[in-house]
């Protein structure tokens, strides 16, 4: 097991949309485990493969206090959604940030777990909205992205001026 850079807005790479996995190799598992990892340590409680600079569609979320309650989202797709939802959403890649998202409350998605069984799961609240978060990175979309382009300039001046800074 190994952790993992994670990559910080606004990284350019963040923006590539990753792939379907075709096949669950070991290379997989080993990235599932090393996301997972990666995401504890942080501490978060969802991760994307492309936040970790790896551009296929491989997502690990936890949201118990306990972190011992792993989800492994691969290939996910979203097949029904309802309701809407104004949870306040962070991002490891956009440290210190937080605003609501337009989401929605419930959802259902439908992916592989890391074994490559398929399986069929309903979340709502916290979960639903980490799942859409997470699953928006595989399409390259940061959730500040929602934002409008001045609050995004803004934003982007701030994280090169730290990066000076701390430099
Ligand atoms: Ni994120």
């Amino acid at each position: 097991m190994a952790l993992l850079k994670i990559l910080q807005y606004p990284d350019e790479r963040l923006h590539t949309v990753a792939d379907r996995v075709p096949e669950i190799t070991a290379n997989i598992r080993a990235l599932t485990q090393d996301m997972a990892e990666t995401m504890y340590a942080a501490p978060g409680i969802g991760l994307a493969a492309t936040q970790v600079d790896v551009h296929v569609q491989v997502i690990v979320i936890d949201i118990s206090e306990t972190h011992d309650q792993l989800l492994v989202l691969i290939n996910p797709e979203i097949t029904a959604r309802s309701g809407v939802s104004d949870y306040e959403e962070g991002c490891l890649s956009v440290p210190g940030v937080f605003g609501k998202i337009p989401r929605s409350e419930r959802v259902t998605v439908e992916a592989l777990d890391r074994n490559g069984a398929p399986f069929t799961l309903n979340a709502e609240g916290l979960l639903a909205v980490c799942i859409q978060h997470e699953m928006d990175h595989l399409l390259g979309k940061v959730f500040v992205e929602y934002w409008s382009r001045l609050k995004q300039s803004r934003l982007q001046a701030k994280f090169k001026k730290q990066r000076r800074t701390v430099i």
